[in-house]
C-alpha cells in the first residue's frame, strides 16, 4: 500500500487495529522514519488510546491504556539480540507492536504479523504486509483491499 503523507499511515494503521485480535502480535520492520511509530498511533486510536504515543529515546517498552492494552516496543537500543524482554508473558493480553524486531527475532514467535515500510521520497511510504503463520492471513489480505 502506499501512503502520501503521514495522516494516511496512521489511518491504515488504525484499519489495522480495528482488525486485530486479543493476543495479536505485529512488527514493523523497515527503513530509519519509515513511519512505524505513526503507523503504531493509528492502532493506538483504533484501540481508543488517548495518551499520545511516540517514541522515546531510551525507552524499550512503554504500554498504553485502550480497550486493550497496546504494548510498544523499540528494540533498536537492544542492538545485539541478546535480550529476552519476556513478552509472551503480555502477549495474550492485548496487542504487541514491536518496531526494529530485528533486534529481537531470536525471541520472537513463529506467528507473527510483519508490516514493512519502505521511504520512497520525503511524503511517500509504501507499506505492505507479510504473515508468518496462519493467525495473521486473513488480515493482511484485508489490509491489502
Ligand atoms: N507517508 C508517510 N507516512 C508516515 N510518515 C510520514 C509520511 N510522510 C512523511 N512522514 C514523516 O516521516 C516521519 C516518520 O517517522 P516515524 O517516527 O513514524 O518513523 P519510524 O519508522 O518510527 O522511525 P524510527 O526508525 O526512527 O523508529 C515523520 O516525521 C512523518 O511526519
Ligand atoms: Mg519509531
Amino acid at each position: 500500500m502506499i501512503t502520501r503523507n503521514e495522516s494516511e499511515t496512521i489511518r491504515l494503521g488504525k484499519k489495522l487495529g480495528e482488525l486485530l485480535p486479543k493476543g495479536s502480535l505485529v512488527a514493523l520492520k523497515g527503513d530509519l522514519a519509515g513511519g512505524k511509530t505513526t503507523f503504531t498511533k493509528g492502532i493506538g486510536q483504533a484501540l481508543g488510546v488517548k495518551e499520545v504515543i511516540n517514541s522515546p529515546t531510551f525507552t524499550i517498552l512503554k504500554i498504553y491504556n485502550g480497550s486493550l492494552p497496546l504494548y510498544h516496543i523499540d528494540a533498536y537500543r537492544l542492538e545485539n539480540n541478546d535480550y529476552d524482554l519476556g513478552i509472551s508473558e503480555y502477549e495474550e493480553e492485548g496487542i504487541m507492536v514491536i518496531e526494529w524486531p530485528e533486534f529481537y527475532e531470536n525471541y520472537l514467535p513463529d506467528e507473527y504479523l510483519e508490516v514493512r515500510f519502505e521511504y520512497i521520497d520525503d511524503d511517500t511510504r509504501d507499506i505492505s504486509f507479510v504473515p508468518h503463520g496462519d493467525k495473521y492471513l486473513e488480515i493482511a489480505k484485508e489490509m491489502t483491499c
